[in-house]
């Protein structure tokens, strides 16, 4: 079933495997209330210059991200040598000081630091695991432009992570090819960050590969250079990105390029030698776009396609404006359902990003609710009952709990995917079709560009729905550890009537 095939290969994965053991001690279920959360945000007194916080105490990954500052743009100029898997090149980070900082991290694992620059003047630098911690040699003045360089080289290495057992996140190779999957952590095998979705920024990547390869990236190609041997590749995300959404491609592929809707960039990476049967699953995306620029509103950035891993994988990754699928195995075409899946993404998870980790069901309940809406506009309303009855019956047999993660292996799950989607089929059921999307759209508008919480949505629902009850129907379906009886449906008006 559409519904479920991601989810079902995935759990074969993590019953393989194993899960990893977690060491953070269980948090208890609650949902704060709407903050405007800006990373390390300043205290009202100014004091002296401190160190930037560490971690920005993201309830599932407590390190990652760092305080005192906010990123505002990425430049990442690497220079690539395919065989070897290794990069040469450096990341130059503009951003702001929201305190005055005698030092700061950035997350950055593996790879060799050849030098570091605060406002052009070298700095001192230290690290420990993932934590890098830069010294300048002038305190950082609070609301100050910092302009922060680091130069590396070496061979990325992948990294474990437990929210994600059944690969590793990060730079690695697929096949004879490169590409970046890093969802929640991996970004640090490969750019020094403030690695948290809180933070997010525009990007330029410059990435120069030998010939014959080609590097694709996040956004519109803005250049290409031809230097004799080797080629760069000049990437601009001019919109704001968070860093696990990051990613790039090195291969040889076949590029298809066609105009989108509403002056969308549609590109494509096949690799060469991609079946056409494979090629075809991609092919009602413009018709995707178009479902959901009716439902929510346009689609939130300059560019949208896929870039195909010349393996096979079970899984696809919403890597901003170029979807990362694997090959079709033995040339089966990929699922209408994950298609529209990773697309719905760019929407939610993407433009409105989660708040913290916790909040992950914004990502993936939204983008599998989306899936059976298209169902339900392809096949009908039976269809889209059946499947929305046969999810419940094996949440129900398989007690499948609260859609929050208290710790990273209930990252990826049923509760966060289906459980998730149920959430939003339940309000849907409640205040019917027309409040529906009526709330979904305001919860999009109000978000876009940045990001939302789990309390957030909920405010949301309650206000543009009149209904308080609303706040307690939703609060069921997140944190009760039993999954709720479905709501009787309200009064139907008939879908979408925009
Ligand atoms: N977000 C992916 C999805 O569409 C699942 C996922 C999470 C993933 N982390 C990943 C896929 C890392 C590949 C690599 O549901
Ligand atoms: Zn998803």
């Amino acid at each position: 079933m559409a519904h479920s095939t991601l989810r079902s290969r995935l759990g074969c994965w993590l019953a393989l495997m194993g899960m990893a053991l977690w060491l953070t001690a269980c948090r208890p279920l609650t949902i704060p209330m709407p903050t405007a959360a800006v990373p390390g945000t300043a205290p009202a007194l100014a004091p002296g210059p401190v160190a930037g916080a560490a971690g920005l105490d993201d309830p599932l990954y407590p390190t990652l991200g760092n305080g005192g500052y906010d990123v505002l743009h990425y430049d990442i100029d690497l220079t690539v040598d395919v065989a070897g898997n290794t990069l040469n090149g450096a990341t130059t980070i503009s951003a702001r000081a929201t305190q005055a900082l005698s030092a700061f991290n950035l997350d950055f694992s593996g790879l060799t630091i050849g030098q570091v620059t605060v406002n052009g003047a070298p700095a001192r630098y230290r690290r420990q695991a993932s934590e890098l911690t830069i010294t300048p040699v002038q305190p950082v003045q609070a609301d100050s432009l910092l302009t922060v360089t680091v130069a590396y080289q070496g061979q990325p290495q992948p990294m474990r992570d437990p929210g994600v057992p059944f690969l590793p996140l990060g730079w690695q190779r697929f096949g004879d090819d490169i590409a970046v999957v890093s969802e929640p952590s991996g970004a640090m095998t490969w750019f020094p960050s403030n690695n948290h979705p809180l933070d997010k920024a525009t990007f330029t990547m410059r990435l120069t590969v030998p010939k014959p390869y080609q590097a694709a990236a996040n956004g519109v190609l803005s250049d290409t250079q031809d230097n004799g041997s080797s080629t760069t590749y000049v990437w601009q995300m001019t919109d704001p990105m968070a860093t696990y959404l990051a990613t790039v491609h090195i291969g040889r592929y076949e590029v298809i390029t066609a105009a989108g809707p509403d002056g969308v960039v549609r590109r494509d990476y096949f690799p060469l030698g991609t079946p056409a049967s494979v090629k075809a699953s991609f092919a009602p995306i413009p018709q995707m776009m178009q479902f959901m620029r009716q439902r929510i509103g346009p689609y939130p950035f300059a560019a949208y396609g896929v870039a195909l891993l010349p393996v096979p994988t079970g899984w696809a990754l919403e890597t901003q404006t170029l979807s990362t699928f694997g090959a079709g195995a033995g040339g089966a075409a990929w699922d209408e359902g994950e298609v529209m899946h990773e697309l719905a993404h760019e929407w939610f998870g993407n433009s409105v990003s989660p708040a913290t980790w916790q909040d992950v069901w914004l990502n993936e309940g939204f983008a599998t609710y989306f899936q059976w809406l298209w169902q339900e506009q392809n096949e009908g309303s039976a269809a889209f009952n059946a499947t929305v009855q046969e999810v419940y019956a094996s949440m129900l047999a398989q007690d499948v709990g609260s859609p929050l993660p208290q710790q990273p292996p209930d990252l990826f799950t049923d509760a966060t995917y289906q459980r998730g989607a149920w959430t939003l089929h339940a309000l849907r059921l409640t205040v019917g079709d027309v409040v529906f999307f009526k709330i979904l759209r305001a919860y999009y508008q109000r978000f876009a560009g940045s990001h939302a919480s789990t309390a957030d949505f909920i405010a949301t629902a309650v206000e543009v729905s009149g209904q308080p009850a609303v706040e307690t129907l939703l609060r069921d379906w997140l944190t009760n550890p039993k999954l709720p009886a479905p709501p009787a449906p309200s009064a139907q008006t008939p879908v979408i009537a925009l």
